[in-house]
């Protein structure tokens, strides 16, 4: 057995979180939630499966081990866990009351709140998940539109219109799936054939602003311009990137306003909340439509996403994790090169969510790389899942972590990759595809 995989076999380190999914699946199927906590994304014998609590960048998992931890809850929480701003909000709230028989205050003032730092947002309506934003606009935008089709690119959530397009779409109807067509992301052409090969029928171009890697200079114009032309109602899924890559959102930081964009995630830094924004035209079609929900407008997450707003404007917390974001970027660029792990693994995106990514090296399996990856992070009290999502929690200390990990573990996957051994350091199966959307 190669030494470096010595730690992953530390005896135990995983069997409280072990012993907890065996207990939860009995009654939960996967064991969980949310597939990005589920053994489809962690490798079952050499992963944390549990958290027991979480406090600014540090997750202990239910085995008591602590992290630093760059998932953030799969950026939910911007501010890091536990933040004592948004705590006390949230403390204040629930002494007040959490859900009533009438509407509160709390709805317009954080409807303002978003009104006045995103440029789209004239108009704003709540809902609990990203998945609630991004189908209440596609339904706007057909309400809007009288069209049906919808062109998507990238995940917009578990929702039959868009999971229909991926190889989950098992008890989807065909019928439903039909209505919705992806595009590539950068390409103006794949797009404007679409729009032209479907002139009147197209209700929604929906997107990311920006994922993986940046757009184009003058992508999102061009796609902006389509849209109008072909006038159809452009959706940027802010979900993640709205206030993370700037107060805005992207659209603020790139300079391309939407006519609808949804936000979820760091909202309400980890308390359930998310929102549909837009033009006013657009959003007056909430009066017609139906969406509505019992928890909607539930106030200890709208005083949580109050107390984030006024961080957010109070203090440096975007441009902080920019900070750190950059000096991840460049450190791990440099330790991917150092080592010759640039030839498999590339770093990409913006600084506050940049991706690690790795492509399959010549007869090695990119998912046992992958998971021999994780494998080897995770030993060393590190967790991440491919991207580094910065929180305002992130300083010096976290940073040095995870620059101190990476260059201990890309190169021994180097070593490994070299050697043709990933598969035998491997102390667990190795994770399968799941689906792919960006
Ligand atoms: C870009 C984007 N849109 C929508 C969603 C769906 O959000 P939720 O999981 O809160 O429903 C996600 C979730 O990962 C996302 O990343």
């Amino acid at each position: 057995m190669p030494a470096a995989t010595a730690r992953a076999l530390e005896p135990h380190r995983y069997a409280a979180s072990e012993a907890l999914l065996e207990r939860a699946r009995k009654t939960i199927p996967l064991g969980a939630q949310t597939f990005s906590k589920s053994v489809t994304q962690l490798p079952f014998g050499s992963a944390p499966l549990f958290a027991s609590r979480a406090k600014g960048a540090t997750l202990w998992d239910e085995d008591g081990n602590p992290y630093t931890d760059f998932c953030n809850a799969l950026c939910a929480v911007t501010l890091g866990y536990a933040d004592p701003d948004v705590n006390a909000a949230a403390m204040m709230q629930i002494a007040e009351g959490s859900l009533f028989s009438l509407s509160h205050r709390l709805e317009a003032e954080v409807a303002e709140m978003i009104s006045a730092m995103v440029p789209c947002a004239e108009m704003v309506r709540f809902g609990k998940n990203g998945s609630d934003a991004t189908t209440a606009a596609v339904r706007i935008a057909r309400a809007y539109t009288g069209r049906d089709l919808v062109l998507m690119c990238g995940y917009h959530g578990w929702q039959d219109w868009s999971i229909g397009t991926t190889t989950r779409h098992k008890g989807v109807p065909s019928a439903i799936r039909e209505l919705t067509i992806t595009f590539p992301y950068d390409d103006v052409a794949a797009l404007e054939g679409l729009l032209q090969r479907h002139d009147g029928e197209v209700a929604a171009i929906i997107m990311e602003p920006m994922n993986v890697r940046a757009p184009s200079p003058g992508y999102l114009t061009a796609v902006r311009r389509l849209a109008d032309r072909y006038r159809v109602v452009l959706i940027f899924d802010e979900t993640i990137t709205g206030f993370r890559l700037h107060d805005g959102g992207a659209q603020a930081l790139f300079g391309v306003t939407p006519d609808l964009a949804t936000f979820g995630k760091g909202l309400a830094n980890g308390f359930p909340l998310s929102a549909v924004a837009g033009k006013k035209a657009l959003m007056m079609e909430m009066e017609e439509i139906f969406v509505s929900s019992t928890m909607g407008g539930e106030a200890v997450s709208l005083a949580a996403a109050r107390a984030v707003l006024r961080k957010l404007q109070r203090e440096p917390v975007i441009p902080s994790m920019r900070i750190r974001g950059a000096e991840i970027q460049a450190e791990v660029e440099a330790a991917l090169t150092t080592c010759g792990a640039d030839a498999f693994a590339t770093v990409s995106g913006d600084p506050t969510w940049s991706f690690l990514t790795f492509s399959a090296p010549e007869g090695i399996d990119v998912w046992s790389l992958k998971t021999l990856f994780l494998q080897e992070i995770f030993a060393r009290g590190l967790f991440m899942l491919g991207t580094h999502n910065l929180s305002y929690a992130h300083g010096d200390e976290e940073v040095s972590h995870l620059v101190s990990v990476y260059r201990e573990v890309l190169p021994m996957l180097a070593e490994a990759v070299q050697a043709g051994d990933v598969e035998r350091r491997l102390v667990c199966a190795p994770l399968k595809p799941l689906f792919a959307v960006r």
